[in-house]
């Protein structure tokens, strides 16, 4: 606890940074040699602070996931020795093995979250235990090792706070957590990784809509193309779904189209917009008015934004709220019969981004969603905002 505390406190009061002496005085009080270790605790961090600060981006300027802050946090695991203490160093280039299971066979997966300074200045966290919880799901899938939840959020709020000059001053803006685990397996035999490096690294992002409009997007159906099947891995985050859309991406870019709209099955089931999940304001076939998005039955990614909706819409309580499977001839008899709403993608990224067209089987369906406010998904946005800006006082939140 006590280095790792007293660290944190100081650079909360902003004295500055330490000298790398001192640091290092404060390991050494804490020992370099460890038994093997089931978990790794924050309590157990080291701290090597960087001499040499960033100039930081013109937080009008800022490009998604290109800028990033002066600090990183790595924690390193081996089948033999167990998890290794935590390390908060200058942010720094990665050593690896060229064999690395990570590198070859995709051994990897990722989290995105974000971290907000509200106007009393104060810094926090959205739900960050539902990221740590889809992170492990995502290590246990990847064959990769155990973690503590609690103590690996513990070592991003050290991290963010050291870093913390870097979280933008602007209502729009935000920090980008981007955690991080790779297999560092130094063989190429298609097995179990006996190396593991769990690294988090920040960076400021800027909003999604620059305009501070809502800009819709125009979306690629095309279902030759599929993100993700039953009995596969569309449920977690792990890297290996994510590289192979660009190439699908790139077709919907060709066709004019924003994003992709991921269609699954014989029926074209409606599955998730890009590295979003999919929601349809609407009245349904009996005539009620329904919030639908598809259900978690292994292909959805179980987004935080996601849940977040189903269960703000549920509190409010003013129309049907369902996860259910829904189809394109659904939603273009929904359309025909001017039933449909809004619909719109769901993420971190963007809390709720507006969908105004979707290309299908060679005809383009225009979708009345902006026509229609849009009202909940602005109503959404406003009120998740608020929460994440502490705006408003809520559970939801964690404070850094
Ligand atoms: C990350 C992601 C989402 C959104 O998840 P959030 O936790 O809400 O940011 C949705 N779909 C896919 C495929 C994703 O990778
Ligand atoms: C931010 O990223 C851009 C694009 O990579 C780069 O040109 C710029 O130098 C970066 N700014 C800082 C302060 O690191
Ligand atoms: C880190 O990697 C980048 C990209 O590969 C490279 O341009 C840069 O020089 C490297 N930095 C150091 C300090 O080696």
């Amino acid at each position: 606890m006590a280095a790792a505390a007293v660290l944190g406190t100081w650079a909360r009061a902003r004295l500055g940074v330490l000298p790398g002496r001192v640091c290092a005085a404060l390991t050494a009080l804490l020992g370099s040699q460890r038994p093997f270790s089931s978990i790794f605790k924050a309590s157990d961090l080291h701290v090597e602070l960087s001499q040499h600060l960033k100039p930081q981006p013109d937080p009008g300027a800022l490009v998604f996931g290109k800028n990033f802050t002066d600090h990183m946090l790595t924690v390193e695991w081996s089948q033999d020795r167990g998890w290794g203490r935590p390390h908060i160093k200058p942010f720094q280039n990665l050593t690896l093995h060229p064999a690395s299971s990570a590198l070859h066979y995709s051994v990897e997966l990722f989290e995105g979250m974000k971290a907000f300074r509200g106007p009393d200045q104060r810094i926090r966290l959205f739900r960050p235990t539902l990221n740590m919880e889809r992170m492990h799901r995502s290590a246990v899938r990847a064959c990769l090792p155990a973690f503590d939840q609690a103590e690996l959020l513990e070592c991003i709020c050290q991290l963010i706070s050291i870093d913390q000059d870097w979280v933008p001053r602007s209502d729009s803006a935000s920090l980008y957590i981007r955690p991080t685990f790779i297999g560092t397996e130094p063989s190429l035999g298609v097995s179990k990784s006996s190396y593991a490096l769990l690294f988090v690294i920040l960076g400021p992002v800027g909003p999604y809509f620059p305009t501070g409009n809502f800009s819709p997007v125009s979306l690629l159906a095309d279902p030759r193309f599929v993100r993700a099947w039953m009995g596969g891995v569309g449920d977690c985050k792990v890297g290996g779904n994510y590289g192979p859309t660009i190439y699908v991406q790139n077709e919907a870019a060709k066709k004019g189209c924003q994003q992709v709209l991921w269609l699954y099955g014989d029926d074209h089931q409606v599955t998730e917009v890009g590295t979003m999940n999919i929601f349809m304001y609407w009245t349904d076939e009996h005539g009620d008015l329904e919030l639908v998005t598809p259900p978690l039955n292994g292909i959805i990614l179980p987004g935080v934004i996601r849940q977040s909706l189903l269960d703000l819409g549920r509190k409010w309580g003013e129309f049907k709220v369902s996860e259910r499977i829904f189809t394109m001839a659904d939603l273009l008899k929904g359309l025909h019969e001017n039933r449909v709403k809004e619909v719109f993608g769901s993420g971190t990224a963007c809390v709720v981004c507006p969908i105004n067209h979707i290309l299908y089987q060679g005809q383009s369906y225009h979708i009345p969603t902006m026509e229609n406010g849009p009202d909940v998904a602005k109503r959404f946005l406003k009120e998740l905002t608020d929460i994440q800006y502490g705006r408003v006082s809520s559970d939801w939140v964690h404070p850094v």
